[in-house]
């Protein structure tokens, strides 16, 4: 048996309340108050200065849709405002065939209108031209945010510190477009000469998500499944053994690339996976230099490692800073793995979806404006409406993937508690995102959408289906009785039920209030023509748009990620520990918490 010292650890200080979240019981909408100061405290050299003046909150604009929601919006419900024909009709935009209603949002023309104005107050304008000029908009990184520039027609002129980052961005488009059809085509063989069928793509968090989404959509496209063939592309991400069973045990390694994907090269669960899965092939072929050669190529803005790693860079897929991790979907993040799927084509199709949306983001109207409207809406919602959660319900299973993508694309973007200047806020940002398609959804948790909480929804539809079928003998198609759905979910969250409409129904009176439905619950709806590779790069951009309208509004970094740095770090220290006690037998350090030191020593 093993000595472990263990030492407690203990801190009486108090946490610091930054907020108290104030609102009647009931159901009413909760609201976030500024609270106490953040109390200096020497364990936090450089806590985040107390609310000031510069903040949005402190501006007219903010203040008159205070007023406004007080005077006009608290006081109405989704019903009376949606029986409002000009109202009604007025609050709904299309570009490019995605049709945008949001008639069940809990506002009006003139709520809408005070919206605009904020925008402007926010400089929304000037942040967005900022953001497509290339200006280092990501300040506490140093970098500019330009994944924009990913699906630029080629030829496009954009220069960044001196560059003309088109001519790079389609110079590895190309190249991937090269190998990709060298794979599916046989010339690139295996090490032992057999013909590449499978991909297993190594990577996590934006890394993922956004390709796996494109992947899942992509499966039951009619040409792109076409075109996959009997190939299988995989997704290898968590740093679970078990997922590395899952994906490998009925794969041939000799049929197979590994496509490593990180943008740093430095991610723990990465580089565990890749050399898990190089271990995998070099079991199954020997070592010989052409088991990697021939069967690991990368995505990586970090040359040194991918090279150190041992993948030459011939086998290198680049990108660049200016791409955060979880908008590098339409880099060779996905372009590697969905062109080797799909065909190099597939993925042209999605860039041109996200390239229309871009151009309608950057250049239409803000009456007009899809992400701009949805960014506005989440603002009004989130921060002054008080919905601190959000659901996206796609409409066909192909979206499978896309709640939890977006999940990361708004989250990881918007769950910040200062602004750029490094001020506190004092109003809340960044919502909880959750999904799941319909119908599933609406047998999973959508009791609680109608009765408890309200959270506002994102409905997503689309006129046509992948896989259109007909039952004999059924009043409708499949689709339509998918369809059917997508529309009466938002009118339910809506209008609700009354007591009296429950009554007619001739419910007894001690059920009326267990079956009628408080309604006024807001909602947007999307609807587009058909799932396919465009229409998965207009929601991508539309997406990514909204969530950073939201964050220019709330004058916030929406581009870096620091708050996922202290696990990472806590991390590396129980690694070492486990390492240490495990294998050379050294106790329990003295620096975790009882707690911590509890299961830790459980653990070993
Ligand atoms: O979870 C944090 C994060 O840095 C994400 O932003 C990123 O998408 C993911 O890790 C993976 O990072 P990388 O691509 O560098 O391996």
């Amino acid at each position: 048996p093993q000595t472990r010292r263990v030492r407690c650890t203990s801190s009486s200080r108090p946490l610091p309340r930054r907020w108290a979240v104030a609102g009647p019981a009931g159901g009413a909408p909760l609201r976030m108050v500024a609270a106490e100061p953040v109390p200096s405290d020497s364990s936090s050299p450089n806590p985040p200065t107390p609310p000031s003046t510069r903040l949005i909150s402190h501006t007219p604009e903010w203040a008159a849709l205070l007023a406004h929601k007080r005077d006009v919006i608290d006081p109405s419900h989704l019903r009376d405002l949606l029986a409002d024909e000009p109202r009604t009709m007025a609050l709904y935009a299309e570009h490019d065939g995605v049709s945008l209603d949001y008639a069940r949002q809990r506002v009006t023309i003139d709520t809408m209108r005070l919206l605009f104005d904020l925008a402007k107050a926010a400089n929304l304008p000037g942040k967005m031209a900022a953001m497509a000029r290339g200006d280092r908009i990501n300040s506490t990184e140093d970098r500019a945010v330009l994944h924009m520039a990913l699906r630029a027609a080629k030829g496009d002129t954009l220069m960044v510190d001196g560059v003309n980052v088109n001519a790079d961005v389609w110079g590895v488009l190309d190249r991937i477009r090269t190998f990709t059809d060298r794979v599916r085509s046989g010339e690139h063989r295996g090490a032992t000469g057999k013909v590449i069928k499978n991909v297993i793509a190594v990577g996590i968090g934006g890394s993922y998500l956004g390709p796996d989404f494109v992947h899942e959509a992509l499966k039951t496209d009619r040409d792109a499944s076409k075109a996959a063939g009997n190939r299988t592309l995989r997704f290898l991400s968590n740093v679970d053994p078990v997922d590395v069973l899952r994906n490998t045990r009925d794969l041939d390694p000799e049929e197979t690339v590994v496509v490593v994907i990180s943008k740093t090269f430095t991610t723990r669960e990465t580089k565990v996976n890749a050399k898990t899965l190089r271990d995998w092939l070099r079991n199954s072929m020997g070592r010989a230099p052409e088991v990697v050669a021939q069967h690991m190529v990368a995505c990586s803005t970090n040359m040194e490692g991918t090279s150190e790693f041992g993948i030459s860079p011939e086998n290198v897929f680049p990108f660049w800073d200016w791409v955060g991790g979880r908008f590098s979907v339409c880099s060779s993040v996905g372009a590697l793995p969905i062109a080797l799927q799909y065909g190099f084509d597939s993925f042209e199709r999605f860039l041109e979806g996200a390239r229309s949306m871009d151009q309608h983001w950057q250049t239409a109207s803000m009456e007009r404006n899809l992400p701009i409207l949805m960014g506005l809406l989440g603002v009004w919602n989130m921060s002054f409406l008080g919905y601190s959660t959000r659901a996206l319900h796609p409409y066909t299973e192909a979206l499978l993937k896309f709640p939890a993508h977006v999940q990361q694309v708004d989250m990881e973007s918007n769950g910040k508690h200062v602004t750029l200047d490094g001020d506190l806020v004092d109003y809340p940002v960044g919502e909880v995102d959750f999904g799941e398609p319909g119908t599933n959804g609406q047998h999973s948790f959508f009791q609680l959408l109608h009765m408890g909480q309200t959270v506002p929804c994102d409905f997503i539809g689309f006129m046509e289906s992948q896989n259109p079928i007909c039952e004999e003998g059924e009043p409708v198609s499949n689709h339509d009785e998918l369809v059917a759905n997508f529309f009466a979910q938002p009118d339910a969250l809506a209008n609700g039920k009354t007591a009296e409409e429950c009554r007619a129904e001739g419910r007894s009176e001690e059920l009326i209030p267990h079956v009628t439905f408080l309604g006024n619950r807001p909602s947007v709806s999307l609807l587009l023509p058909i799932c396919n590779a465009y229409s998965c790069g207009q929601l991508l951009a539309l997406y990514e748009h909204r969530t950073a309208v939201e964050g220019f509004i709330w004058n916030i970094n929406s581009f870096d990620q620091w708050g996922v740095e202290l696990g990472k770090v806590l991390a590396i220290k129980v690694r070492q520990q486990i390492n240490q006690t495990r294998y050379h037998n050294r106790p329990i350090k003295e620096s975790f918490n009882v707690s911590t030191a509890r299961l830790l020593d459980r653990f070993l």
